[in-house]
């Protein structure tokens, strides 16, 4: 493991962007495992700005992201497909068919679970993910106490999450119950992981993540045992 401290989020996300933008130049055909949250939106902004300024190409490079609600519809302001278009992808060069955001309205999830899988598989893999880290330890929608060899899912929220996520809407009561997200083990076959994690309020679950027992009650301690993982930290606040 690679642990790197930032100065501050601004730093953090330079950091992450540098290494995220090293991977597709390395490698134009790269496909990008990613996140929402509000952890990463820096980094995709220091990568707009340099897709700006004529550094990257992502023309020929894929995205899968790690999860999106069941029940909320690609152009819902909330989704995290809705997201990820406004925070990054509408901003920069890569073809959108070649970004793939789980269906949270399949009508049958199971089936659209499978079909994420077997769409990474048909990819090559990931070839760097990058992930921020749930204030209960969760990676994705992975929340504790879930099983680290599940691959896709669907998932139901804890409390804690659809608490810490209602920030986002109206009222709690219109944060969705349930989610799709890689599972662990769709997560720890990336061939390389980047965690981004700022924020004082995360410092205790991150210790425990990447020092504490192995246990599916923190999900990221997992992380753990990757043999490709970065971690950058932001606590100035
Ligand atoms: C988002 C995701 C979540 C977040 C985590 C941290 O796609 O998978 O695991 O990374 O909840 O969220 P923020 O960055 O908002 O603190």
């Amino acid at each position: 493991m690679k642990l790197i401290n930032a100065k501050d989020y601004n730093d953090m996300s330079r950091k992450a962007a540098n290494i995220l933008s090293a991977q597709v130049i390395i490698k134009p055909r790269s496909v990008l495992g990613l996140a929402t949250g509000s952890t990463p939106i820096g980094t995709y902004k220091q990568l707009i700005e340099w897709y700006n300024k004529g550094d990257i190409d992502f023309s020929e490079t894929s995205s899968v992201n790690l999860d999106e609600y069941v029940g909320l519809q690609p152009d819902n302001n909330q989704s995290y497909r809705y997201f990820m278009n406004t925070n990054f992808f509408d901003h920069i060069n890569i073809n959108k068919n070649s970004t793939h955001v789980p269906n949270g309205v399949a009508e049958d999830v199971l089936r659209e679970a499978k079909r994420y899988d077997e769409l990474i598989s048909t990819l090559g893999g990931i070839d760097l993910q990058l992930l921020g880290l749930g204030p209960n330890g969760h990676i994705g929608f992975n929340e504790p106490g879930g099983a680290f060899e599940n691959s896709t899912h669907c998932v139901s929220l804890t409390e804690e999450t659809i608490t810490a996520n209602k920030r986002f809407f109206a009222n709690i009561d219109e944060v969705p119950r349930k989610a799709i997200t890689m599972g662990m083990k769709g997560i720890m076959q990336a061939k390389k992981i980047l965690l981004i994690v700022s924020g004082k309020a995360k410092q205790d679950i991150l210790t425990r993540a990447l020092y504490g027992p192995i246990t599916p009650e923190v999900p990221a301690s997992l992380l753990q045992i990757h043999n490709d993982l970065t971690v950058i930290t932001a606590f100035d606040k």
